[in-house]
C-alpha cells in the first residue's frame, strides 16, 4: 500500500487541505480525482485495461484522494462499475460526486435528457452502478453550448432532483455548466452545494463567478482542469514549469489550488503514473512573479466552450 494514509496529518498540506460542502459533516481533500479517463476511448465502453483502471482508483484513495467525480454516462456505466469494483466497500470518507442530465446515443454522442423519467432513471442507474443507497451529491449536467453554459430556465429539472433528495436517493445537490443565474434560480428550489464548470489556467472566464461562490461557500470544481480532450499547450507555461522544476500539469494544478480556497480539484488520468505527478502538485507554491507569468496565457488563449 501507498505511504500516504487519509489520516497522515501531513496529507492536509500534500493534498491542498480540505473544504466541508455546505450541509456535509465529512470534508474533503481539494485534490481529488475525476474518473471520466477510466472508459474507453471516446468516453466509451471498456477501459484497454481494467485492471489499469481499478489500480488508479485504488492508488488515489490509498494516498488519501476522497473527493471522486464521475457520471454514468461515462461508459454508459463502465466507469461507475470500475469504481465500485475497485473500491466498495467505500471509505468511510469518500465523497463521490456524480452528474446527471445527460444520455449517450448509440453513435456515443451526448445528448440532453432533463425530463422526469431521464432524471429518475439517471439517478436510479448510479445507485444501482455504484452500488451505493444514496447518492453524496448529484450535479444537474446543463448542456447549454456543451462545454459552457447557456442561459435557460433550470426549475423544472431541479423540482425533480429536490423530490429525489426528499426521497433520501440524493444527499446534496450541485450544476454543472451553469452560470450565475441559473444557480440563483436553483437555489430558490434547493440548496446547491457545488458548480462544475470549465475553467483552468488559460480559461478564466468563470473568475468572477468563482469569487461570488468563494463568498457563499459554495465548492467550484473546475471540469477540464488539465485542458481536457486537447490537454494545455503554451510555452509560457513550459517555461514557467521548467524554472520552478515541475511538470506543466503541475503548474496548472497548483495554480488551481492556489487561485480560490473553494476550488475543489478533480484532474483526470489513466495512468497511475501521472496521477501520481498530479497528486504533488498540491506541495508545490507559485510565487506572485509566477502567477503573473501565467496570467499571460488567459490572455492569449482563444476562449474555449463559449
Ligand atoms: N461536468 C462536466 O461537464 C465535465 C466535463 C468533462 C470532465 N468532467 C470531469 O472532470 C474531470 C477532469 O476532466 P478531464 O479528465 O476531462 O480532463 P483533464 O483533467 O483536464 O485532463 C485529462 C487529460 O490529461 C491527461 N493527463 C492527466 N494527467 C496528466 C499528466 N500528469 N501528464 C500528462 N497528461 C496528463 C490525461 O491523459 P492520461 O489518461 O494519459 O493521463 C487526459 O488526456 C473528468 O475526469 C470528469 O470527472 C466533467
Amino acid at each position: 500500500m501507498e505511504n500516504l494514509a487519509p489520516s497522515h496529518p501531513s496529507n492536509a498540506a500534500v493534498l491542498g487541505g480540505t473544504f466541508t460542502l455546505p450541509g456535509m459533516s465529512k470534508p474533503v481533500h481539494r485534490m481529488g480525482y475525476g474518473a471520466m479517463q477510466l472508459a474507453g476511448p471516446g468516453v466509451w465502453g471498456a477501459p484497454r485495461d481494467p485492471d489499469a483502471a481499478r489500480a488508479v482508483l485504488r492508488h488515489a484513495v490509498a494516498a488519501g484522494v476522497n473527493h471522486i467525480d464521475t457520471s454514468d454516462f461515462y461508459g454508459p456505466h463502465v466507469t461507475n462499475q470500475i469504481i465500485k469494483e475497485a473500491l466498495h466497500p467505500y471509505p468511510a470518507d469518500l465523497v463521490i460526486v456524480t452528474k446527471v442530465g445527460a444520455r449517450r446515443g448509440e453513435d456515443k454522442s451526448w445528448n440532453p435528457d432533463i425530463s422526469r423519467e431521464g432524471l429518475t432513471g439517471a439517478v436510479h442507474d448510479n445507485l444501482r452502478n455504484l452500488g451505493v443507497d444514496a447518492l453524496d451529491v448529484v450535479n444537474l449536467r446543463l448542456m447549454g453550448k456543451i462545454h459552457g453554459p447557456a442561459e435557460g430556465p433550470v426549475a423544472e429539472p431541479l423540482a425533480v432532483l429536490a423530490e429525489l433528495k426528499a426521497q433520501g436517493l440524493i444527499r446534496h445537490i450541485g450544476l454543472s455548466n451553469a452560470t450565475p443565474t441559473q444557480v440563483k434560480e436553483a437555489q430558490t428550489i434547493t440548496e446547491i452545494v457545488c458548480v462544475q464548470n470549465l475553467y483552468n489556467v488559460a480559461h478564466r472566464e468563470d473568475d468572477a463567478f468563482v469569487d461570488d461562490l468563494a463568498r457563499q461557500g459554495i465548492a467550484y470544481v473546475p471540469f477540464f482542469p488539465l485542458g481536457g480532450f486537447t490537454p494545455l499547450q503554451s510555452s509560457d507555461l513550459d517555461a514557467v514549469a521548467a524554472s520552478l522544476g515541475a511538470t506543466s500539469m503541475q503548474v496548472a494544478l497548483a495554480w488551481l489550488l492556489q487561485r480560490a480556497p473553494n476550488l475543489l480539484l478533480i484532474p483526470g488520468t489513466s495512468s497511475v503514473a501521472h496521477l501520481r505527478e498530479n497528486l504533488q502538485a498540491a506541495s508545490l507554491t507559485l510565487p506572485p512573479e509566477v502567477l503573473a507569468k501565467l496570467d499571460a496565457i488567459a490572455a492569449e488563449a482563444v476562449p474555449q466552450g463559449h
